[in-house]
């Protein structure tokens, strides 16, 4: 799981990224608390009980079902939702920023910290929109994998950012330095010091449209979700048949419609199977941004596209876990996405934030277990997103056991069959190669309380921590 190449491959990645981003002229710009969207229903952050009690009434063992708890649970991650892409006053390039752009990264955390400004963290004057770069959780198997592999040497790209209250927690306590990890893992603590209730992170990713692939100097091919596979396979974005069309010069009536057998020289495209770029988030390549990719073609000015985000919150120990991606069919939206999501989606959110389909899970398995002590018997509850896990296989998901799915029994041990919580569930700092340390899984019960973990430190479900440390 961690080779020193994948190791020396990370830290040399993060140095040009640190070194990239201090090279151009900084912004100067704060990050945004989360704000209220003004949902009725929803409130953040919200009791640990009153979503523990949702999970328990829900219903999701029937994928049709629409049960009150289960409204509940949808409408909390639209809220999240709502307020993240809310757009705040800040800009940059004459685009509005979305709360979310104005979070922390890593990079920004350790480079305030190398800096010595504890204490000036929210007002750090800094790039605004960070370096794109390669996922770790891609990266980190290169070389086993053909569709891992084409992922992480395509344009789908990046990063890690915090909310202010997240980072503030990092920062204070040191979570990204390797000397503080090691330093509560030699005085006995078996896990960091659990983030605020407040605490959110995020994986937004990115396609960055480059100009040498637009067809007629403006349309670009999208690979759309085509929904899981009947058996379960490795289903990444390429391997997905059907394609709609990005114009970047905003044309497009697109309501729906897909190109079911898309020509890359763009004769099948049609106006119904076209998109405006505004249906998506997106925003410009800054010079930095341009300059990290060039060696990918990308150039100043070139759309960077938010195809996903990965969304996790530490209102309930286990984190709550949702994920959305952009679809044609929002109201519609394909498995791990359903309609009674989509209806639940509240009518403040509005789009391009609208065009997104989620989905969420608060749990491993149905009923669900508890915290310590529990086993791995209930249903399989499966959430994940297209273009991060669908492509993974079972070398990708070491540490996965067999389950049960709707009465049958399952093996749980690819991408299509996982489930966000699980496998951060398993997140640890490992610096003594502890052979029985949690790994990678599909969805299965995790204790919290799990002899594996001993030898290593939890770091909070947040892989990021271990994997960006310094
Ligand atoms: C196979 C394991 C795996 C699965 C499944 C998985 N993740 Fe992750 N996730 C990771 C790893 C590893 C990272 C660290 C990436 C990095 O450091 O760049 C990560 C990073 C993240 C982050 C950034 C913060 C952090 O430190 O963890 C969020 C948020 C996140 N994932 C949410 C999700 C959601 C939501 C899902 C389910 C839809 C999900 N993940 C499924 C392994 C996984």
């Amino acid at each position: 799981m961690k080779t020193p190449e994948a190791r020396r491959l990370a830290s040399l990645l993060a140095t040009a990224v640190l070194l990239s981003s201090g090279s151009a002229a900084l912004a100067d710009f704060v990050p945004v608390p989360l704000p209220d969207p003004k949902i009725p229903g929803y409130h953040f952050p919200e009791n640990e009980a009153t979503i523990l009690k949702w999970v328990a009434d829900s219903s999701v063992t029937d994928p049709t079902a629409s049960a009150a708890a289960d409204n509940q649970i949808y409408l909390h991650g639209w809220g999240i939702w709502a307020s993240l892409t809310a757009e705040t006053d800040q800009t940059e390039n004459g685009q509005k920023l979305r709360v979310f752009e104005t979070w922390l990264t890593p990079q920004d955390i350790t480079a305030a910290s190398q800096a010595g400004k504890n204490e000036s963290l929210l007002k750090l004057p800094r790039g605004s929109r960070p370096v794109l770069e390669e996922f770790r959780q891609l990266k980190h198997h290169k070389g086993k994998d053909p569709h891992l592999e084409a992922a992480g040497t395509a344009t789908v790209l990046g990063f890690v950012k915090y909310d202010p209250t997240a980072a503030d927690h990092i920062m204070k306590q040191g979570l990204l330095q390797k000397s503080v990890l090691d330093q509560l893992l030699s005085y006995g603590a078996d896990e960091i010091p659990v983030f605020p209730v407040t605490g959110l992170a995020l994986k937004p990713v990115f396609q960055v449209i480059k100009k040498s692939d637009l067809v007629d100097g403006r349309y670009y091919q999208l690979p759309v979700w085509p929904g899981p596979p009947s058996t379960p396979q490795q289903w990444g974005s390429t391997t997905w048949p059907a394609s709609v069309w990005i114009d970047v010069k905003d044309g497009g009536s697109g309501k729906g419609e897909i190109d079911k057998a898309p020509k890359k020289d763009g004769s099948s495209r049609t106006d119904a199977t076209t998109y405006p770029v505004s249906s998506l988030i997106n925003f410009k390549l800054n010079p930095d941004q341009a300059g990290a990719l060039k060696a990918k073609g990308a150039a100043e000015g070139d759309y960077a596209i938010l195809v996903a985000m990965h969304v996790s919150g530490r209102e309930i120990t286990r984190w709550t876990w949702q994920t959305f991606w952009w679809t044609p069919t929002p109201a519609n939206p394909l498995a791990p996405s359903s309609d009674a999501i989509a209806k639940a989606r509240p009518v403040q959110i509005k789009a391009p934030a609208a065009n997104y389909a989620m989905s969420i899970a608060y749990t491993t398995e149905l009923p669900s277990p508890p915290y310590v002590g529990g086993d791995n018997k209930g249903n399989s509850i499966y959430a994940y997103n297209p273009w991060l896990e669908a492509g993974f296989g079972p070398s990708d998901l070491p540490d996965s056991i067999p389950g049960t799915y709707n009465g049958q029994p399952v093996q749980n041990n690819y991408g299509v069959q996982s489930n966000c919580m699980s496998c951060h569930g398993a997140a640890n700092y490992n610096p003594n190669n502890v052979s029985t340390a949690p790994d990678y899984s599909g969805d299965r019960y995790i204790s919290l309380g799990d002899p594996r973990f001993s030898g290593t430190l939890k770091v909070d479900f947040l892989w990021s921590l271990p994997g960006n440390a310094k």
